[in-house]
């Protein structure tokens, strides 16, 4: 008798049995090992509950099984790493000048000027700047916190006991500020009250509070007296565009936002003291 091909033949059942089983076993042995072998395996490299891993696994929650997520604070870049607790105060206080006369003579002098009194509006003057002030920037330029083509390589270079050492240095405590136009010549009346007494109707505190005396201030607050009066407007505008934003909560860009121009232009030159 001719077999019909319509009709399935013993064997033919057989191989349909066979392969519909070997599909079941394949899609069985792929979800045991994605849903369940592999986030155990993941979720032990990324500490993560074992449900969340399969959850992340099956797509109905976020994140990449493999990996701990960055918190948003983390991923956000810093505004500083510098945190004034007891380690970095000591370290700080420990500063050897001459340690750091012996890095500025190398390193620092041929752009800042000898004893850190500039010589061009360009480059800050460091004699007699706090030297918390000093340590801070030198540690936001090394962390990235705050940019420079030419400070940025410089800090990079130096170890943490370096800056200490610098800042020691050129601190107002071992260096005084001379060489430079003192504050409080006669300028613009509103712009020394704006300094003396700030302006609450645009919230802006005086800038004298922190800047001045220090007291007031965070204890990384530069001193402005003297200081050129072009590289500070340079620094405000940085701080209102946002192109520095290494000033903790802010402060600064506040501040400086809520000036105007002209502020912003003869701020600078009353704290050099030139009209
Ligand atoms: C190649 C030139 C160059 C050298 C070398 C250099 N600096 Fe600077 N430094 C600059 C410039 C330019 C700036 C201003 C950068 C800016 O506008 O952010 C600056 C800024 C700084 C500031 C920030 C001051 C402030 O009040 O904002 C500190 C602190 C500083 N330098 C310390 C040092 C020390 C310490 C050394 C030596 C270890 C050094 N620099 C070597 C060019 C230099
Ligand atoms: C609440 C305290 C506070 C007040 C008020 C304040 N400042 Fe500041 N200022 C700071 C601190 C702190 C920094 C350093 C920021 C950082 O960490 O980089 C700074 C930095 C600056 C700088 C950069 C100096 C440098 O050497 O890099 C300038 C310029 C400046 N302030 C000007 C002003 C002026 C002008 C005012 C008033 C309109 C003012 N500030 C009010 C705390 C203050």
């Amino acid at each position: 008798m001719a077999e019909d091909p319509a009709v399935p033949t013993q064997s033919d059942k057989r191989w349909r049995r066979w392969t519909i089983i070997a599909v079941l076993a394949f899609l069985a042995l792929g979800a045991v090992l994605g849903f369940l072998v592999l986030p155990n395996f993941q979720r032990e490299n990324a500490q993560l509950g074992l449900w969340t891993a399969m959850c992340r696994a099956l797509g109905v929650e976020s994140g990449s099984p493999a990996y701990r997520q960055p918190t948003s604070s983390a991923r956000a870049s810093p505004v500083s790493r510098v945190e004034w607790g007891p380690d970095i105060l000591r370290l700080l206080d420990q500063g050897e000048p001459a340690q750091g006369a012996r890095i500025a003579a190398q390193t620092c002098v041929v752009c800042h000027g000898e004893g850190g009194v500039s010589a061009t509006p360009d480059l800050p003057s460091l004699n007699g700047q706090a030297a918390a002030a000093i340590y801070k920037q030198l540690d936001d330029y090394r962390s990235g916190a705050r940019t420079h083509p030419l400070m940025t390589p410089v800090a990079q270079k130096l170890q943490s006991v370096d800056l200490a050492n610098v800042a020691a240095y050129f601190g107002a405590a071992a260096l005084p500020r001379q060489g430079l136009g003192p504050r409080d010549q006669a300028a613009d009346p509103s712009i020394v009250r704006l300094a003396s007494e700030g302006d609450s109707a645009r919230h802006i505190p005086s800038c004298n509070s922190c800047h001045v005396n220090g007291a007031g201030g965070p204890i990384e607050t530069p001193i402005l007296t003297g200081q050129d009066h072009q590289y500070l407007q340079r620094q405000l505008l940085a701080f209102r565009t946002g192109g520095r934003k290494n000033d903790v909560y802010r402060r600064m860009r506040a501040i400086a936002s809520a000036l105007t121009d002209k502020e912003i232009e003869q701020l600078p030159r009353y704290y050099q003291g030139v009209r």
